[in-house]
């Protein structure tokens, strides 16, 4: 198999193709030949050496893939999920990885795999696990958004920001967006009422005008730092906050330790009295975190495979890159220019 190898911390020049045996699936896991592979943030960060989740570099990151079922390891006897979910060699499915996902064949634990639907391709399926599962969690269960609410989506343009668009506009709730400015027509047709630059111009204002001044009931921010203060001052009351990163100090692809310090300082500490005074709930969400808990998350995949079947949700893919390019599809993530999700193919 290939697998494109993180070999130090740098540009994505660093990454670079590497050929190793086909692993070999163990108890309760299945063997996947993969198509697609997910490309996510964290993995442009993982690369940069800024992500302390990452396995230790020299490493292959990724967390999700879509392909097909080559084999299965032997079932255990403690009430294998294998025997709940039979997957047959050659099975279309999507999984999540616990890195390692840039490898054209993986072995992960079948509780991890979920079989897809003909009509979904597998640059689709990869693009979901990572992104919808976040944004389900961050709009549903955190967001607990009802119809008629109103969301604010930071970072509306990437992977997680898109999904939440349709998770939201499924729901029946009114949609503002931040994004680069060149992404706000796009967005539009994929339903967002209200789009706000908040690089360029001051977006308190511009909500908080285009609110009546009354606030949003959700917000949604993988920014952090600073930005979750200015998040604060247009939270309605009854209002959910849900943070589930820091991108803020990236620069040009870059993260200096100085900025990321300054970034955590600028974080606000509402204490308790200030969250009960004002009728507020703040979440934390970090995906990667979640490991333990994936048999209670089924149910989250479950309902976004059935989003799919509805036509609620249809990934946007920015761009398909084979592994050979993999540095592009990382670059185009740095550069802001991808609209959407990223794939690498095989
Ligand atoms: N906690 C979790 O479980 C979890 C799970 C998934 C993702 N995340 C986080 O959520 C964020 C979005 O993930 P994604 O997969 O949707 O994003 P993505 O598709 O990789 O989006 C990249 C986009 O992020 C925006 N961005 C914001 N700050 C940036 C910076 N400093 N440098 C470069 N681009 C920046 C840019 O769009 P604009 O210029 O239009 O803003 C860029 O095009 C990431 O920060 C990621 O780490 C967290």
């Amino acid at each position: 198999m290939k697998q494109i190898w993180i070999t130090k911390a740098g540009a994505p020049e660093v990454l670079e193709i590497r050929e190793a045996d086909d692993p070999v699936p163990g108890p309760d896991e299945v063997a996947i030949d993969v198509h697609a592979a997910g490309v996510n943030f964290a993995d442009v960060l993982a690369r940069m050496g800024m992500y302390p989740d990452a396995p230790p570099i020299p490493c292959v990151v990724g967390y999700e893939v879509a392909g097909t079922i080559a084999e299965s390891g032997p079932e255990t006897d403690d009430g294998s999920s294998s025997r709940d979910h039979p997957l047959p060699a050659g099975t279309r499915v999507l999984a999540l990885t616990r890195f390692g996902g840039y490898a054209s064949r993986v072995c992960v634990p079948v509780n991890q795999v979920f079989a897809i639907p003909d009509d979904m391709r597998f640059a689709e399926a990869a693009s979901l696990p990572v992104n919808y599962f976040t944004a389900a969690l961050a709009v549903e269960r955190f967001g607990n958004l009802v119809p008629g609410e109103r969301i604010l989506i930071h970072n509306a343009g990437g992977g997680v920001g898109i999904a939440a668009i349709q998770l939201s506009r499924a729901i029946g709730a009114k949609i503002y967006g931040s994004a680069s400015a060149w992404k706000h027509d796009q967005l539009k047709l994929l339903g967002v009422d209200r789009l706000v630059d908040y690089r360029t111009e001051d977006w308190v204002e511009a909500i908080t005008a285009s609110t009546g001044g009354e606030g949003v009931h959700v917000i949604i921010d993988p920014i952090g730092g600073r930005n979750l203060s200015l998040d604060l001052k247009v939270l309605a009351p009854l209002g959910r906050l849900i943070a589930f990163g820091l991108s803020e100090p990236v620069r040009n692809g870059r993260r200096s330790l100085l900025r990321t310090l300054r970034s955590v300082m600028a974080m606000p500490r509402p204490g308790f009295l200030t969250l009960l005074n004002r009728n507020w709930s703040i979440a934390g969400l970090n995906l990667g975190h979640l490991w333990s808990e994936i048999d209670r998350l089924r149910d989250v995949g479950d309902a976004i495979l059935a989003g799919w079947t509805r036509g609620d949700l249809r990934p946007v893919i920015a761009a398909e890159i084979p592994f050979e390019e993999a540095g592009e599809a990382h670059r185009m993530l740095e550069e802001r220019r991808n609209l959407g999700k990223v794939i690498l193919t095989t």
